[in-house]
């Protein structure tokens, strides 16, 4: 049997009748949560959506959870592939930065700003580097990111030859220890780049955490989509006014 005609003859839902607990469920709305500094406010959300199976998940190394009574299911991963398992429909739904978004510039629906994990996008560069370096005359740049797509197109706009170093994290030590000049990277508190003697330059984009859905999950699932979105909506808008009281 040919690759395609078992692909084209596959049928998910045998596998749902023997699923083991813990498992992919396809009755399920599965929502992919980003780790790291986004979790807690995601978890906080769904907390106050009344969903209780999220206690205890962040501490244990278990990647998936159920909400049997809702039909919801939650999928930890890196925010980074967060985009993937949406568009791929791995995940109906999805929480991740906006960075990524502009980054990976994914097919998915975007229907909501969640509000929390406002950072924004920066260049940076050796505190002693500023005091004599004039953004105005850049012509050529080497610079380490995890974002090299918005760089180059950033420096690219502005007529700036770029020499992308695409890095995975920590990129402050980048410029410590000669790997590149400057770099492009979030800041949130501006703690990490005073802690490494650097100093921002330049802002490219803002961010904070969307929700993202699926497209054929938009249509196929619509009605448990659409009141998943607006019970979201309606958490983030009642949050966003307890904190201006
Ligand atoms: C992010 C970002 C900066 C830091 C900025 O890294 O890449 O390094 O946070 O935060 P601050 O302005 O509040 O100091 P993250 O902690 O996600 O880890 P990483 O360096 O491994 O990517």
């Amino acid at each position: 049997m040919s690759f395609e005609s078992r692909v084209s003859s596959w049928d998910p839902k045998p596998q749902t009748r023997n699923m083991v607990p813990g498992t992919r469920n396809a009755e399920c709305i599965a929502i992919a949560l980003p780790k790291g500094r986004l979790l807690p406010f995601a978890m906080a959300l769904f907390e106050r959506m009344g969903i209780t199976c999220l206690q205890d998940f962040a501490d244990s190394r278990r990647l998936i959870c159920e909400d049997a009574d809702r039909r919801l299911q939650f999928l930890t991963l890196k925010p980074t592939d967060i985009p993937t398992y949406v568009e791929r429909g791995a995940a109906d739904m999805g929480i991740v930065g906006k960075d990524q978004l502009l980054e990976q510039r994914r097919d998915v629906y975007e229907p909501l700003d969640l509000r929390f994990g406002a950072c924004r996008l920066v260049v940076a560069e050796p505190v002693e580097l500023r005091k004599q370096d004039d953004p105005h005359s850049w012509s050529h740049l080497r610079l380490a990111t995890k974002y090299p797509n918005l760089a180059e197109a950033y420096f690219g706009r502005k007529g700036i030859q770029a020499e992308i170093i695409k890095l995975n994290g920590s990129l402050e030590l980048a410029p410590l220890v000669g790997l590149a000049e400057r770099i492009v990277d979030l800041v949130e508190t501006g703690q990490t780049l005073k802690e490494n003697g650097l100093v921002e330059v330049e802002e490219i984009t803002r961010s904070t955490a969307r929700l993202i859905v699926n497209r054929a999950s938009l249509k196929t699932k619509y009605r448990r989509v659409q009141d998943l979105i607006e019970e979201m909506r309606k958490q983030v808008e009642a949050h966003a006014a307890r904190a201006r009281e």
